[in-house]
Parts: C-alpha cells; structure tokens; sequence
C-alpha cells in the first residue's frame, strides 16, 4: 500500500472511530505511561520518568529484548509489562500516555495509532519524514481529543521564551526582518558521533545514517534548530533553495547517506529571509566564525544574537551599549517537556510544542531537505498539507 493511501484509510478510520481519550481517573492519579522504544533516548527519558511522583510507567515496548529487560529494570519499582509490539501495548485500556522515542521513520504511523487508541501522546521530534506522514498524524490528531506533544525541547525554555516575547510583545527589534542561524562542529570520525563536547565517541544507531529511516540530517537533526527559527520569526516558510551533501570521509551526493553539511535559505510567509547552516568541518579554534549553535535576528531598530546559554541586544546604530542577558541556571529541558505534558493533560490544553508546532517543523526540515535534493526551489504549497 502507498503512503498516500495508508494516510486516507487512517483518515476515514480516525473519522469513524470517534476517539475517546483512555479512561476517567481522579486528578491526583499518576498518569500511567507506556514507553515505546527504549533505546538512548527513551531510557534517557524513562530514567526521569520513574523519578516523577505523578507519573508511573505501566508498560515498556521494543523490539530489542535487551533493550525491553534494560527499561524493566530502570522502571523496577513501577514493575512495567513489556511488549514487543506496539500495537499490543496500544490495546492496554490502563495506559493513559504513551512516549514514542523510536527511529524518525516510525514516528507518524505510531503517534496516529496511539492517537486513534485515545492515547496522549508525547512523540520524539521529528513528527514525520515526510509530507504524507505529517498529514497522517494531523488527520488523527484533529479526530482525538487526547493531547499530542512533540519532543522539540527547546520550546519550553523560559531563555528562547523570553526572547520571543522580546520580538513579538516587547518590539524590542522592531520589526523582524532576517535571521541568520548555524550548528557547527568538529568533524566526526566515520560511523561515530561526537557527543556535547565531552570527547567520548558513539556509534550511530544502525538507522541514523540511512536518510530514509532517518530522514537525514536536516530532519533529524536540524529540526530544533530550524523550529526555533520558525518560532522566532513567528511566521512559517513559503519557499527554500539550498545545498548540501556527505563531505566527509569522501564527497556522496545528497540523498544517498547521512549529510554533514548543508545551507537553506527559507523565505517566510511575512517576508523574512532565513540564511541557516549546518556543518561537520569546523574546528573548534576557528576564530572569525564560532562554532556551535547560535542564531542572530536582525530587525529595523536592533539585532538580537541568542544561543542557550544567554542573548544580548545591539542597538541599529550603536546608540546605546550592547545588553547580555544570562538564560536561568539549572533548567533540565527535557523535564520541563515533561512538566508541561502533564500539565497539558492535566489541565485539558494544549502544550506549548503542540501538533501544529510539529508539523510545521517537520515540513520546514522536509521541505529544505527536498529542495538540497532535487537542487532548486521547493514551495510550502507543493508539500500539500494544510495545517
Ligand atoms: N529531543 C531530543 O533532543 C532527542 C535527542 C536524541 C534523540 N532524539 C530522537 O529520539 C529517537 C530515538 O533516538 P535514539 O538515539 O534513542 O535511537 P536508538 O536507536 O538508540 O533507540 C531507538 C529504539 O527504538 C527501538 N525500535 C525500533 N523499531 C521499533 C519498533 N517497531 N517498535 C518498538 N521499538 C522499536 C530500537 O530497538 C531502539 O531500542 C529519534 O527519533 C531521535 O531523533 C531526540
């Protein structure tokens, strides 16, 4: 069956099947959570998930054995159930949440299944690796009263909140007209990944590097950082160009493997202009150009240069002197992500990294991911979702 198939049969079930969100329970109730994939980062989330007093994990899916016995263990105390298939762990009428950390490629069929359950579901980014898949999940979360949460963290930093709310309440920049934004790094060695700049080194999980389990880099990867910059500019693309490919170890054409290098330029549907690059060539010295993630937005009356660490404010004209805001200390994103989906269930609203944040990431990353591919301009429009 096509995708675009499998996306209207989802459709017409989700519209048929009327969901109702998984059973009543009294407000003080843990929510009671099923994990689906529990590999690095689902049992990154699960070890803080067992520390939560409001939450307990019920069941634990994978289809690693290992993996499953690894996450029965961390979750010792809840003593979870553990499936090798989702769907049957979706057939459990005591799981009210289920938290889906597998490979992008199964992201959107999982969440629309959970979703059509009358699961809550928090769904590791990127929502989708493609167009089709971006309208399955959307389809099913229109039909569900249950609350859908992407994992792009950086949405509920107070420090990216604040500079918004700088942007768009305060008009500190007035308005804002380009950004300028970058992830660069050192070069990785073949088949491994640097990680946070604690020199240890990782093999990839078996799926990262195949674009299309992965999705490749842009969508994998560069999704939080071309999220913040859909929120920062708060508007959504209307068309990008771009380029890209495997430099290292030896040039491959995009498409083929992972990329370690590309540059988009988005336009917005207001009118700004987004110059974005992600690099594995670059050493850590180099001077002119830092390396790392930041982003710069420029506006008529200021610019605004941020990265997660603080952001400072520069005056047009040099008018006044430049203000360096520090991001408050001790914030755990990934915890905050939490707090803020069991508020949203709680409470009945939505999060702040909703289904319609996730799917407008997923079709930036993907958009920009076509154009490097087929090399010219790709429209919103041509991607033909309506979100
Ligand atoms: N938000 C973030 O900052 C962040 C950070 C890291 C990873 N991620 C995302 O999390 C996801 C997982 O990444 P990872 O590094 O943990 O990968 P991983 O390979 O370590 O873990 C994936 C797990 O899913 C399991 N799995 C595969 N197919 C399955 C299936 N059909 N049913 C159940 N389980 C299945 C695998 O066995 C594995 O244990 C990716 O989408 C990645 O992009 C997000």
């Amino acid at each position: 069956m096509n995708s675009s198939s499998i996306v209207r049969r989802r459709f017409l079930q989700g519209v048929a099947a009327a969901t109702a969100v998984t059973s009543v329970r009294a407000q003080d109730d843990p929510l009671r959570f099923g994990m689906i994939g529990v590999g690095k980062r689902g049992t990154a989330h699960l070890g803080q998930l067992v520390e939560r007093s409001d939450i307990t994990v019920q069941a634990v899916c994978d289809i690693d054995s290992a993996a499953r016995d690894a996450a029965q263990s961390a979750a010792q105390g809840d003593n979870p159930r553990s499936y090798s298939d989702y769907r049957e762990l979706l057939r459990q009428s005591d799981v009210d949440a289920v938290l889906i950390a597998t490979p992008c490629y199964l992201h959107a069929e999982m969440a629309a299944a959970a979703l059509d359950a009358g699961k809550h579901v928090f769904c590791e980014k990127p929502l989708a690796i493609s167009a089709d898949q971006v309208q399955l999940v959307l389809n099913a979360a229109r039909n569900s009263k249950a609350v859908f949460q992407i994992g792009q963290q950086s949405r509920n930093s107070p420090h990216m909140q604040d500079v918004v709310r700088q942007i768009h309440e305060t008009g500190l920049i007035g308005t804002p007209l380009v950004i300028k934004a970058q992830r660069h790094s050192t070069p990785s060695r073949p088949g491994t990944r640097r990680e946070g700049g604690t020199g240890q080194q990782r093999r990839f999980p078996g799926w990262y590097n195949d674009v299309k389990l992965s999705g490749d880099l842009i969508v994998e990867n560069a999704i939080h950082n071309l999220d913040v910059c859909n929120w920062l500019t708060g508007s959504r693309p209307v068309s990008v160009y771009g380029h890209g490919k495997r430099y290292l170890p030896e040039p491959m054409p995009a498409g083929t493997v992972m990329m370690d290098g590309f540059s988009v330029e988005y336009i917005y549907r207001n009118d700004m202009h987004l110059d974005y690059s992600q690099l594995y060539l670059h050493p850590r010295a180099l001077k002119k150009l830092p390396n790392g993630m930041w982003f710069v937005v420029y506006g008529e009356k200021g610019t605004i240069e941020l990265d997660y660490s603080s952001w400072t404010f520069y005056d047009i004209y040099g008018d006044s002197a430049p203000v360096e805001h520090q991001a408050p200390e001790g914030i755990d994103l990934t915890e905050a992500a939490h707090n803020d989906f069991v508020r949203a269930i709680r409470e009945n609203h939505r999060p702040v990294a909703d289904i319609d944040v996730a799917a407008t990431a997923a079709l930036t990353s993907i958009m920009g991911r076509e154009a490097i591919y087929q090399r010219r301009m790709v429209t919103w429009d041509e991607m033909g979702v309506s979100i």
